[in-house]
């Protein structure tokens, strides 16, 4: 089966925060390598997202240019995704020359087909900068409840939609100044006319049952009261619109971001040398596509793509036909998670209530954040970080509990045998264990399929738990004398299929330790594959070099039991996971020790 893992693109307006990557990044990585352990034909796509005025405020407040802002950014994105362990076929970004083309005739199309319309809108500008203000940068008095910061789009206080000609008092977020209201030409994506066919979709989503309850309903409810919704803006950093007379103005930044997905797969197959080979994830039907982001993304990827989607294809009220790309798949499931909060706040940057992924990978590793993402992350509502929490479960889950359980293993092989031992006639205890242990890959397997990744972690750590229990029960650290060798050898050879079992099972999850645990077992080539940085050329532009994240993961193990063996080197082992002391939450990184 081809399976697209389509990963949301972070912003390009600052490094990546911890709560940013158990949205979309670990997730997207668990399922993707996962299903290539199925046997599944996967490519996993995304790249950083570089349009929008968030990030033109950004470089002014840098002092940089936009372009150097982007690639500062874009470059520590691509080294702490990386660092992670998230296993893309292809990270890119929104600036490259593909991109542009690829956004560029897809809104010609859409607009061929008629489900784009020119409208006049009302738009608050900066007088000193001429750009459009967006609506959260507005603030001023709610005129309904007197609240004195009501953002433009919204008053936090009272809750109400505002229209941000309706404040009093507006000002400008960024430096104060009182905005102007000028009357500017937009394109607007007919998203009425869209409408029927998306709550078509919508219905059979909804009788299929598959997606997390919490999406489709955001996701129908939203649907029920579609307006056209503007594309483009008055902004000079971004996509440039195809039509003459529109020179001063850019596609909207989520218009094009969404399309990354199907660029980054061209791209993907270009540099591959098999232009056409992305066809098979977006052209041919039975093909599957997941999309991995926060709850705050659910809008763009199941309203706002699938309604470019539908209009590329001409399957809305004004019909139409596709373009050169094809009958485009719609999304099979849009999977999106809650927020992880920060001790019971959003994290925020400007507010220094914030934990990034560089700091947490350098200090701890890369596996106990996977981990703790994995067993606590925000899978289907928010969830709290705390670092008691993240000490408690490294401790008693991951090295209590797996580590333990490797080590012990390892350390009795190599003491007592110096290689895997030969089994003698198993006992029932032994069937017991490797029957249970063998049974996970169809449970595990199939909560990871269908999404529930935390779910699945924890069946494959009860039968941690088992294997511990079974070293408990058969003692073989009392086995000493020449006429228990033989049982020994058994029981030793009986954990080490356990722990091969287990470590297959949890290489999703634990990439980076399932390469180590496998080499304390005697493994000579990695077990799972990781994702590498390359630096590239702009395959339509030769003077543009950017990083990307790509790999090759053909060398996947498959997602079975492998027998162990017999014979195979196991030295004494180095611990793979470290016992943490209570960390200090005002210095988690020990910078001021
Ligand atoms: N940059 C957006 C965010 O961080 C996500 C964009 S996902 C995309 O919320 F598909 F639209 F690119
Ligand atoms: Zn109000």
């Amino acid at each position: 089966m081809k399976v697209l893992s389509a990963v949301a693109w972070p912003y390009t307006n600052g490094p990546r925060h911890i709560g940013h990557v158990a949205g979309f990044g670990v997730p997207a990585d668990v399922f993707s390598r996962y299903m290539r352990m199925a046997g599944h034909d996967v490519l996993m796509v995304s790249g950083t997202d570089e349009h929008g005025t968030p990030i033109l405020v950004l470089a002014e407040q840098e002092g940089a240019t936009v372009q150097e802002t982007v690639d500062k950014y874009n470059a520590v994105i691509v080294q702490d995704l990386t660092d992670l362990g998230l296993s893309y076929d292809l990270f890119t970004r929104t600036t490259t020359r593909n991109h542009y083309r690829v956004v560029q005739d897809l809104f010609t199309q859409i607009r061929a087909n008629g489900y784009m319309i020119e409208q006049t809108t009302t738009t608050a500008i900066s007088p000193s900068t001429g750009r459009t203000l967006p609506d959260r940068f507005l603030e001023g008095t709610c005129p309904i409840c007197g609240y004195p910061e009501a953002r433009g789009d919204q008053c936090d206080n009272c809750g109400n939609q505002l229209d941000p000609a309706d404040l009093i008092n507006p000002h400008s977020k960024i430096n104060g100044e009182v905005p102007e209201f000028i009357e500017t030409q937009h394109f607007f994506l007919d998203l009425p006319a869209l409408a029927g066919a998306l709550q078509q979709w919508l219905d059979e989503v909804d009788t299929a049952g598959t997606w997390r309850p919490g999406v489709i309903n955001f996701a129908k409810g939203i649907a029920n009261d579609m307006h056209p919704r503007a594309m483009t803006r008055d902004i000079d950093w971004g996509i440039p619109i195809p039509v003459d007379g529109w020179e001063t103005k850019r596609f909207y930044v989520w218009f094009d971001a969404v399309i990354g997905y199907l660029s980054a797969a061209i791209e993907w197959a270009r540099r591959l040398g098999e232009p056409d080979r992305w066809r098979d994830w977006w052209n041919d039907p039975t093909a599957l596509s997941y999309y991995f982001q926060g709850k705050d993304n659910v809008t763009f990827h199941a309203q706002i793509w699938p309604a470019e989607l539908l209009g590329y294809r001409g399957l809305g009220d004004k019909g139409g036909e596709p373009g050169a790309f094809g009958e485009l798949n719609l999304p099979t499931e849009v999977v999106a998670s809650g927020f992880l909060n920060l001790a019971g706040a959003q994290f925020s940057t400007s507010r220094g209530n914030v934990i990034y992924v560089k700091d947490m990978i350098a200090t701890y590793g890369a596996d106990a954040l996977r981990y703790f993402i994995c067993a606590a992350g925000p899978e289907t509502q928010d969830s709290d970080f705390t670092w008691e929490e993240f000490v408690t479960r490294n401790n008693n889950e991951l090295v209590a509990g797996w580590g333990n359980l490797v080590n012990r293993t390892a350390s009795m092989i190599a003491k007592n045998f110096g290689q895997i031992p030969e089994p003698a006639a198993l006992e029932p205890v032994d069937e017991e264990l490797l029957a249970a242990v063998r049974a996970g890959f169809g449970a595990v397997g199939a909560l990871l399929e269908t999404q529930r990744q935390k779910a699945a972690l924890a069946e494959a750590m009860r039968l941690v738990r088992l294997a511990n229990k079974y070293v408990t029960d058969t003692e073989p650290f009392r086995l000493k004398g020449d006429d228990q060798r033989e049982r020994l050898g058994t029981v030793l050879h009986t954990l080490a299929q356990a722990v091969g079992d287990l470590n297959t099972m949890l290489a999703p999850f634990l990439p980076h330790s399932s390469n180590q645990v496998a080499q304390t077992f005697g493994a000579t080539t990695q077990f799972m594959p990781m994702p590498q940085i390359e630096q590239v050329r702009d395959l339509d532009d030769d003077s543009r070099a950017y990083p990307i994240i790509t790999g090759e993961y053909s060398g996947t193990p498959r997602w079975e039991s492998r027998p162990v063996t017999v014979g195979v080197p196991v030295a004494k082992p180095t611990p793979i996971f470290a016992k943490l002391d209570a960390i200090d939450p005002a210095d988690p990184f020990g910078h001021d020790a």
